[in-house]
């Protein structure tokens, strides 16, 4: 058999130990499938004293985990350290100015700085790999620059962060509150104790931004990608959106404009939306991720399974070192890097669709006919207008209207005439309905 492939690990934490173990595990399949065994040479993390359930004492440890760039017996850098920035990214550019081969499971730094690395990596002829920074371990990054290789991709949207959907999917099951169910899942590990990123949905913008660049051949733009997390999304909304035949998920949602004579644009955008009941996506549960590419001959793809945890991720993490072994050089974006397009960011107000909006407001005669004003003012046309129940500060009253389908900007535009008025004691919730 062939040389081994010698890989560094900077990491050794759920992900790091994960390697680890698959890598041991599974050792003879993967070097069948590599066409030559994979081997750890070296190990790197913060506390060397501590148990990660993996014995290391094969591996040589480095205590500075920069230094793995620069040994003659690394071939591949393996970064599952974490951040953007900071001393993961130092190292993945060290790796690659080295000429070594870089995989990492670090979204956040992909989203940010994966242009930037992927001009060092063909710049040294370096492959650089990052199917596990996207939905833990589906093969999504490889379905689209490889599977969907030969179809224009038309849409991109999908469930990319596991603790929104467990949040979102608990409350639709026991009808409880945001706050409630953020708890469940802290207690039961899924969400980190400072749980800012996936709530507030910067996680799965970093993930879409990853998506969008492979799918459309875009030079990565997390800067532009429109985010609005779940903190907002109250039983109520779930009752509403239940008893109208939708569910509500946070979905990340990137498509480009393709109008003739105009230069494409890109929308990329992480909300919580209404999914009808018989979309693939309203049956996603749990911490599940799941992602939908639509092509223009290959059609529907719908990729689905583990977003995050040790095994996953570490089996995404490993297939990408196999790749690298049997000398696959794909372009990480999908095309060579001086070609991405730089598209410039799409006007949301554009979006043609329908829209569930959430009032809170006093208890009062006229404030249907104000609102409903405000609508026709706009331009905006009700499909349907509920007014169930109180709100939770017992004063105040949910009113709940689907609109048919028109321009996102008409919609805007109702709510900007309703600012300001004092019949409304919260400001609206305007969540997007997945089209099907
Ligand atoms: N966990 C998942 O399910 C999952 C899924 C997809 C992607 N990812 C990504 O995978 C990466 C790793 O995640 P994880 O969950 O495995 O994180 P983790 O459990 O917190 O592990 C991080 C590891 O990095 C080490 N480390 C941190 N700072 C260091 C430094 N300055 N120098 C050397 N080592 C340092 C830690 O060392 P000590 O152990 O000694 O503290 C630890 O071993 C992240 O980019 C994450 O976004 C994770």
């Amino acid at each position: 058999m062939a040389e081994p492939l010698r890989i560094a690990l900077a990491g050794l934490g759920t992900v790091g130990a994960g390697v680890v173990r698959l890598l041991e595990a599974n050792s003879a399949l993967v070097a069948r499938r590599a066409g030559r065994p994979i081997e750890i040479t070296a190990v790197s993390a913060r506390e060397r004293g501590k148990d990660r359930g993996v014995d290391l004492t094969p591996y040589a440890w480095v205590d500075d985990m920069q230094a793995m760039a620069g040994r003659t017996d690394v071939d591949v850098v393996v970064e599952l350290v974490g951040g953007s920035d900071g001393p993961a990214l130092t190292l993945a550019r060290a790796a690659l100015d080295a000429g070594k081969g870089l995989v990492t499971a670090n979204k956040a730094m992909i989203a940010h700085h994966g242009l930037a690395l992927a001009e060092l990596a063909a710049l040294h002829g370096a492959p650089l790999r990052f199917e596990a920074a996207v939905a833990g371990g589906i093969p999504v990054v490889k379905g689209l620059r490889e599977g969907a290789s030969a179809n224009t991709i038309e849409r991109i949207y999908g469930i990319l962060n596991g603790t929104c959907n467990y949040i979102l999917s608990e409350m639709e099951r026991t009808g409880g509150d945001f706050a409630d169910m953020l708890r469940g899942a802290q207690d039961q590990g899924f969400a980190e104790a400072d749980p800012a990123f996936d709530i507030e949905g910067v996680d799965a913008a970093h993930k879409l931004a990853i998506l969008a660049a492979i799918g459309f051949g875009a030079r990565i733009d997390f800067a532009a990608v429109a985010t609005t997390g779940i903190g907002e999304v109250s039983a109520a909304d779930i009752a509403q959106a239940d008893a109208l035949g939708f569910v509500i998920r946070l979905v990340g949602v990137a498509s480009l404009s393709t109008r003739e004579g105009e230069t494409p644009h890109l929308l990329q955008r992480v909300r919580p939306c209404l999914v009808p009941r018989g979309h693939p996506l309203a049956h996603v549960t749990g911490a599940t991720n799941a992602v939908v590419a639509e092509g223009d001959f290959v059609g529907r793809l719908l990729f689905q399974g583990a977003g995050a945890g040790d095994g996953p991720t570490a089996s995404a993490v490993v297939a990408d070192l196999i790749d690298i072994a049997r000398g696959d050089r794909t372009a990480p974006f999908s095309v060579p890097v001086a070609e991405l397009e730089a598209f410039p960011k799409a006007d949301p107000g554009h979006r043609l669709g329908r829209d569930y909006i959430r009032f809170t407001v006093t208890d009062r005669p006229g404030v249907l006919a104000e609102i409903t004003a405000a609508m026709r003012d706009a331009g905006v046309s009700i499909e349907s207008l509920i007014q169930r129940g109180r709100a939770s500060n017992g004063g105040d009253v949910l009113v709940a209207m689907v609109t048919h389908e028109g321009p996102e900007r008409c919609v805007t535009k109702a709510v900007d005439l309703l600012s300001g008025s004092p019949s409304l004691t919260a400001p609206p919730l305007v969540m997007p309905i997945l089209k099907d």
